[in-house]
């Protein structure tokens, strides 16, 4: 595996393989990387003649309260695993060189951004946007992979491609999880153990609502009611910040489930915020 921590000599790199005619499949990531990651980089091997990984635990998407001075972080770790998994090139950047002096320029997906995990994450979404547009720009890929875990974050990155012609396809893949069905995340380790046991709620609640969509359940008031009790009932979730169905384009809540729907939630447990989702159909098919 070849690691290269400059951004001048990825693109080099990049545009060098591609006019030898080979395809280039990314995966992004903040690091601290769990079977959720690995899957991606599986999914980028298997579908390109160049798979790309980069690790960096970019500031722009973190607020001032947030956790980017404690967020896990595993260097050596991380290189062995995707080594292992025979990931062609390995981008490290650094804030130096990602964020040069006088750096001014931000990539705001309008709307979207604002929605959801954005109302309590002000700004995330353009630190998102812009250091995505940024490692778009310098690994060139043909093809990038994101979790649906982080649901929101697939759909303004497809937006953004879109709006802004890059020409990426964007490739959403399927939620990893423990088996309790917790979703894997590097913040799973911030949880005692109370905790990580009061976290399995997030998914029993999707569950539970995906289960009651599949029995004729179409009123999003009954199906809110239902997932915010289950969670409430756990004393260690500390804050419910959202937990309903929404529109999977728009990200907006609906009344009424009549096609296609995303069941979203984010909760405090503890200090730690957790967030997972599932899709579902009125026939009762579910995805995630
Ligand atoms: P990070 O949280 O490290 O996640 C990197 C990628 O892994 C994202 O696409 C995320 O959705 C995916 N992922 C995380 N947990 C997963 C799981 N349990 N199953 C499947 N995929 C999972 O998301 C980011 O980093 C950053 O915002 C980034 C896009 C790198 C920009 O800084």
């Amino acid at each position: 595996m070849e690691i290269i921590r400059i951004p001048m000599i990825m693109l080099d790199v990049t545009m060098t393989k591609r006019m030898r005619g080979k395809t280039i499949g990314f995966v992004p990531t903040m690091g601290a990387l769990h079977e959720g990651h690995i899957s991606l980089v599986r999914m980028a091997k298997g579908e390109n003649d160049i798979s790309v990984a980069s690790i960096y635990v970019n500031p722009k998407q973190f607020g001032p309260a947030e956790d980017f001075l404690k967020y896990p972080r595993d260097m050596e770790g991380d290189t062995e695993k995707l080594a292992r998994e025979g990931v062609d090139i390995l981008f490290l950047p650094d804030d130096s060189h990602m964020y040069l002096d006088g750096f001014t320029t931000q990539v705001r997906v309008e709307g979207l951004s604002e929605r959801l995990c954005g109302f309590f994450r002000p700004g995330h979404f353009t630190g998102v946007a812009t250091v995505v547009t940024k490692l778009f720009n310098i690994v060139v890929p043909h093809k990038a992979y994101f979790g649906q875990k982080d649901y929101q974050q697939t759909v303004i990155i497809k937006r953004l491609v879109k709006d802004l012609n890059m020409g990426i396809e964007i490739v959403v893949c399927p939620t990893v999880r423990e088996k309790d069905g917790l979703a894997m995340s590097s913040r799973n380790s911030y949880l005692l153990k109370d905790e990580r046991h009061a976290a399995t709620a997030i998914y029993s609640c999707l569950k539970e609502a995906s289960e009651a969509v599949r029995s004729g359940t179409t009123d999003v008031k009954e199906l809110k009611r239902l997932m915010e009790n289950i969670l409430r009932a756990v004393p260690l979730v500390s804050e419910v910040q959202y937990a309903s169905a929404y529109s999977p384009e728009t990200l907006e809540e609906i009344e009424r489930i009549e096609e296609e729907a995303l069941l979203a939630v984010a909760v405090k447990i503890g200090s730690t915020r957790l967030i997972d989702n599932l899709t579902v159909v009125p026939t009762g098919d579910i995805g995630g």
